[in-house]
């Protein structure tokens, strides 16, 4: 018999300095309206010079290993780590490498990166549920981390951010458990996406928000012809969010498709409490279905044990999935909702100049020996490049 497997542990990290939409509004000469309303964005969390998707990673992750560490007194259960990104920093090794030195794990582990734009960590996670059927004794860590970069001045800016998941996937998990059925899409397309020699996305707004809807379409028409469930049984969505009005607009779109009788009221009540995070951090591209994951389970006031959730995760390019997972009896005593909070008001805000100098230091990396500012107030650091190999640490807080 197929063992029941899906998330067991969820955590959560972002970048230590914060930038205010008004001020980006303010230089811009736009209404902040637009921002806080129109594309439902509040702040988008910048990273210091010292800070990567292996810092933020490696935040998130040592959260889930503490507790590990507590439990069983060791992390080597965990026999896999799959980092999904489309911020890579090397285009060689997986940033995992990185993050499995800094938080001291054993040697008998697989350690790979994953892309495909925002998708990528839904692949992961479908990924780890396998190893985990095969053989339920296996734990799979996964980590998905990025910098959402737009070209200064351009419309994607106020869409930029940055923050970081980790998720243990286990058999009999405490968490939410997901389920066989899934809908998949795929499309060649250039909605959006980044070139090798360039440090920002391209991206072509209007048709990207076109594409997400489409494949939506395709996914959930595909979830339901493998014999998903209706509509009508899922309580909660959990949408892929590069804007949290984006999930908005799908969640829309997707009761229109599924005929069902909701209105807005109804309907933003399924997805409200995953909104939240996303809100104040950003796009966190293959990050952000987690991060709102994260936010449903902390938000809700409802007790979630024995709900439904929907999930669709988009990545441009393009490729979505739908699926569903069930939360489980006692989560709530496993969410880290204070320190998951801290972790947003304790963000450094910053003013325009600084972000800018921060964007354009970005552009400005030449691959010679580099010492970076130490600025995080995290608990690790990038700390430079030497003989062209990056150099990290921990920072003692
Ligand atoms: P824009 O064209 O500057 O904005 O850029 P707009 O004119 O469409 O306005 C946005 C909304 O604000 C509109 O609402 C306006 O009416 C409203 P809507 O009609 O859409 O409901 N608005 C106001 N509301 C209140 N008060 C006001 C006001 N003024 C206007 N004063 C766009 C918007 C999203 C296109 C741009 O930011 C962009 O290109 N972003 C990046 C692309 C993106 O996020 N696409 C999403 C789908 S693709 C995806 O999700 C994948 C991705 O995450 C990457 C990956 O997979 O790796 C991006």
């Amino acid at each position: 018999m197929t063992p029941r497997v899906g998330i067991h542990d969820l955590a959560f990290a972002t970048a230590h300095q914060v930038l205010d939409l008004a001020v980006l509004a303010e230089h811009s000469g736009v209404d902040v309206g637009k921002y806080y309303v129109g594309i439902g964005q509040s702040e988008m969390s910048v990273p210091c010079a010292d800070e990567d998707i292996v810092t933020m990673g490696a935040g998130a992750a040592a959260q889930i290993l503490d507790r590990l560490r507590e439990r069983d007194g060791t992390t080597d259960g965990i026999r896999t780590l799959l980092f999904a990104t489309e911020s890579g920093i090397d285009q060689s090794k997986s940033a995992g490498v990185f993050v499995h030195s800094l938080l001291g794990m054993g040697e008998n582990c697989r350690v790979v990166e994953l892309k495909q734009a925002c998708y990528s960590a839904t692949a992961a996670l479908q990924f780890a549920l396998g190893i985990v059927a095969r053989d339920p004794r296996e734990q799979v860590l996964v980590i998905a981390a990025d910098i959402a970069r737009y070209a200064l001045d351009s419309s994607g800016e106020p869409t930029q951010g940055a923050a970081a998941v980790a998720f243990l996937v286990t058999a009999d998990p405490a968490l939410v458990e997901i389920e066989p059925v899934t809908g998949l899409h795929t499309d060649d397309i250039a909605d959006f996406w980044r070139p090798n020699y360039l440090s920002t996305a391209l991206v072509d707004g209007k048709y990207s928000l076109a594409a997400y809807l489409r494949s939506l379409e395709g996914a959930w028409d595909e979830y339901r012809a493998r014999g998903g469930v209706g509509f009508e049984k899922i309580d909660r969505f959990c949408y892929h969010q590069p804007f949290t009005k984006m999930a908005v607009k799908a969640h829309d779109r997707l009761v229109a498709i599924a005929g069902a009788d909701l209105d807005k009221a109804g309907r933003l009540a399924q997805i409200e409490a995953s909104l939240r995070m996303n809100r104040r951090t950003g796009n966190s591209y293959t990050a952000s279905i987690y991060v709102g994951l994260l936010s449903l389970l902390e938000h809700d006031e409802a007790d979630l044990a024995g709900r439904r959730i929907g999930f669709f995760s988009y990545g441009s390019g393009s490729v979505s999935e739908f699926f569903t997972g069930v939360v489980q009896p006692g989560y709530r005593s496993l969410l880290r909702t204070e320190a998951d909070a801290r972790a947003l008001a304790d963000r450094t805000p910053i003013g325009y100049d600084r972000y800018r100098a921060l964007h354009e230091r970005v552009d400005a990396t030449t691959g010679g020996d580099d010492r970076t500012p130490a600025e995080t107030t995290g608990p690790f650091r990038f700390a430079g490049v030497s003989d062209h190999v990056r150099r990290y640490e921990r920072t003692g807080r």
